[in-house]
């Protein structure tokens, strides 16, 4: 049986309904509790919900054969597998943001950036050929600039609304994210025919 690793949160129900508009019952995914894997009604699959980072690692492992998970992440990780499908829900995009009204690339001072995503902030200012101090945080990361520990952030923005509600902007889209749905480099080998039938049915 297939074991796909899915994304938990946000993610995870536009994949159910993605995955329910195949035809593929998941009635188990209704009441999860706290479960962690479900099989498919007549199954073809067993669903793994994990972090997103998990699930590149599952799929990377080859534990799980196919994962759902955001492009942040893949970039974030720099993911080694196949990224065969943009499934077009989970949409946000990268941005650079900070507090309304600052002229973040005016003036000559040394800048700090503070984001969930170290690896895609240093590859966005690297292009920009600009050396930026950047601080790791786990989630919010819009209080840093209000705390005055960074001058800006880098992180996914997909309504805007807790930007606007903290008085910060964006200054720069970076680049649009929204779920992929990835798959184990060797498993897409050995696996090729039935991996193949569970994509065809998704009708991407
Ligand atoms: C993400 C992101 C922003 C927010 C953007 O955080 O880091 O904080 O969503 O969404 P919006 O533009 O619709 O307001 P998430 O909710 O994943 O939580 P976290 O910051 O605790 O990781």
């Amino acid at each position: 049986m297939l074991k796909i690793a899915l994304t938990k949160g946000r993610i995870e129900q536009g994949a159910a309904q993605l995955l329910q508009r195949a035809g593929y019952g998941l009635s188990q995914l209704k009441n999860p509790g706290r479960k962690l894997i479900f099989d498919s009604d007549s199954g073809e699959f067993k669903l793994v919900l994990a972090k997103a980072n998990d699930v590149v690692t599952y799929v990377e492992h080859g534990v799980c054969e196919l994962g759902i998970v955001g492009r942040d992440t893949i970039l974030e990780t720099g993911a080694q597998c196949y990224e065969v499908a943009d499934l077009g829900f989970g949409k946000c995009s990268f941005a650079l943001a900070g507090i309304a009204g600052r002229d973040f690339f005016g003036g000559y001072e040394h800048h700090t950036v503070a984001t969930k995503y170290p690896n895609v902030a240093k590859n966005y200012f690297s292009k920009l050929g600009m050396d930026v101090k950047i601080v790791k945080i786990d989630g919010s990361v819009e209080l840093a600039p209000l705390l005055g520990l960074a001058d800006a952030i880098v992180d996914i923005v997909e309504t805007g609304k807790t930007l606007q509600e903290n008085g910060l902007e964006v200054y720069e889209r970076i680049e649009p994210v929204s779920a992929r749905l990835i798959v184990n480099i060797a498993a897409m080998k050995l696996r090729r025919e039935e991996i193949g039938k569970f994509i065809g049915r998704l009708k991407l």
